[in-house]
């Protein structure tokens, strides 16, 4: 396939800029080149560039993206025993590890009526199912210092959004005795929000814009107002999702760095998303990438990792960085993560790492794009994705995604057909050198820096719980 390069530099810019990007790593030296269209990748990167077939990587998103892929469900088992059986077929030993969370499906109808005229409410993720007619109370902010003079037994307790989060707001209300909660929206737009998690003390909460809420706290200001709130559907159960995990140990046993590399993508989808980009994409370049390393020689161990429930709030890659030992993690010199690396109609690529900074991912990676197009991809700060449980382990770890996003995330639309190979080449290129120029025998680069442990803000697993 013909490869689409960003314009080359001069041969002493690509220099300067290779020292410019990181004080401690010096890009390997380009070889002499013949033409100057052609770019500066070594005869080490071209071992790895030659043996990447992105109609293989190309041919998985299409088996994976056939279906949605949601945590928990059978369409998820499927895709990791694919994944499995494909890494397998390279000779790897996969395993799927199965983890336990708690799954919450979306209620089928969510209904609010107030003395005979109906709202359209949402609920939130999280909320308990139930069918409340009480009368309206209205509960401020409904924080523990608002409602410490509040008797809300038997009421619903009518709630603004605001500086606490929803599920807080909920169970406070719960705590003085309300049987439902309606939190209306301080902002524009619809409130679709997260409870942040199940618990037995909830009662049944729903959503309203600002302009609905404020209309119905008129209503209740003026007299006594009675209302409906209904939820259906909504159920909490315990779920099993799955992390499928290949091991290449070093093939020159005597020249073993005891280093780890970890390259991850999560398998999983939304809800009535096909996810070919987001992250079927991400997915099929670890099995492209498994296979690719398998055939060379190397002095690191490789981990191939695709994490399951991703999109319910990280919890693979939790689960997975939860299981290291303390040696694991002081082995781990980089965790690159691939989330969303093939789609036509987003942005350029660029690294996010949780703290904002340069580490030794995003170095290897500015190193080898350089090498490769001629450009350093460009880092910047970013968190919602699998690198972040790395981060706060101390563990160097970027993202790879195209920027700004395809407006067909997590939409039904997120389908094959919007997938770019010419995108996935040179993601799986820039991936594929910058560890290789790691984990060969003869790396020249110097020991990884590894990274300060960091706590994510609360974002990066929840949106929209406040
Ligand atoms: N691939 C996305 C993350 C993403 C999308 C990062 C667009 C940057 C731009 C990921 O699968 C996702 O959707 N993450 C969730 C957060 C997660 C903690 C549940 C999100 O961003 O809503
Ligand atoms: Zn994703």
């Amino acid at each position: 396939m013909k490869r689409t390069r960003k314009t080359i530099v001069s041969v002493a810019l690509a220099t300067s800029l290779a020292l410019s990007v990181s004080s401690t790593y010096t890009a390997a030296a380009p070889v002499a080149q013949t033409s100057s269209s052609q770019a500066y990748y070594n005869a080490v990167d071209k071992k790895v560039i030659n043996k990447i077939n992105v109609e293989n990587i190309y041919n998985d998103i299409d088996f994976l993206a056939k279906t949605p892929r949601v945590a928990g469900t059978e369409a998820e088992h499927k895709a990791a025993l694919y994944v499995q059986k494909q890494l397998n077929s390279f000779g790897y030993d996969a395993k799927l590890e199965p983890f336990k969370f708690v799954g919450y499906t979306e209620a089928s109808k969510v209904e609010l009526s107030v003395d005979g005229t109906s709202y359209s409410p949402s609920s939130f993720t999280y909320s308990v199912s139930g069918n409340v007619n009480a009368e309206v109370v209205y509960a401020g902010l409904g924080t523990k210092e608002e409602l410490a003079n509040q008797d809300l037994t038997g009421k619903i307790a009518l709630i603004q959004r605001g500086s606490i989060t929803f599920g807080e707001k909920v169970l406070n209300a719960a705590q003085k005795g309300a049987k439902a909660v309606i939190i209306y929206n301080n902002a524009e737009g619809e409130l679709n929000g997260t409870l942040g998690g199940a618990n037995d003390l909830y009662v049944p909460a729903v959503s309203l814009s600002k302009a609905a809420g404020e209309q119905l706290l008129e209503k209740v200001k003026a007299g006594s107002v009675t209302a409906t709130v209904t939820i259906e559907g909504a159920e909490v159960s315990e779920r099993t999702s799955y992390n499928v995990t290949a091991t290449k140990a070093p093939t020159e046993k005597k020249r073993n760095t005891d280093d780890i590399i970890v390259i991850g993508a999560h398998h999983d989808s939304v809800e009535g998303a096909p996810g070919a980009n987001d992250d079927a994409s991400g997915t099929a370049m670890v099995i492209e990438l498994a296979r690719v390393l398998k055939s060379l020689p190397t002095d690191t161990e490789l981990r191939f990792v695709t994490f399951g429930a991703e999109e319910l709030g990280l919890i693979g890659s939790h689960e997975y960085v939860d299981g290291l030992s303390q040696d694991e993690k002081d082995r781990i010199v980089g965790m690159f993560n691939l989330d969303m690396v093939g789609s036509r109609d987003a942005g350029d690529l660029v690294l996010k790492t949780a703290d904002g900074k340069a580490n030794f991912v995003t170095e290897l990676s500015q190193a080898s794009s350089l090498r490769l197009n001629g450009v350093a991809t460009p880092y910047a700060e970013g968190g919602r994705s699998d690198h972040v449980p790395f981060a706060e382990a101390g563990i160097p770890a970027a993202l790879f995604i195209h920027d700004p996003s395809e407006p067909w995330y997590h939409t039904p639309e997120d389908t094959i057909d919007k997938i770019s190979k010419e995108k996935l080449q040179d993601v799986a290129e820039i991936v594929g050198t910058a560890v290789y120029d790691r984990a060969r025998p003869d790396h020249k680069g110097p020991k990884a820096q590894k990274g300060q442990s960091f706590k994510a803000p609360e974002l990066y697993y929840q949106q929209d719980s406040k």
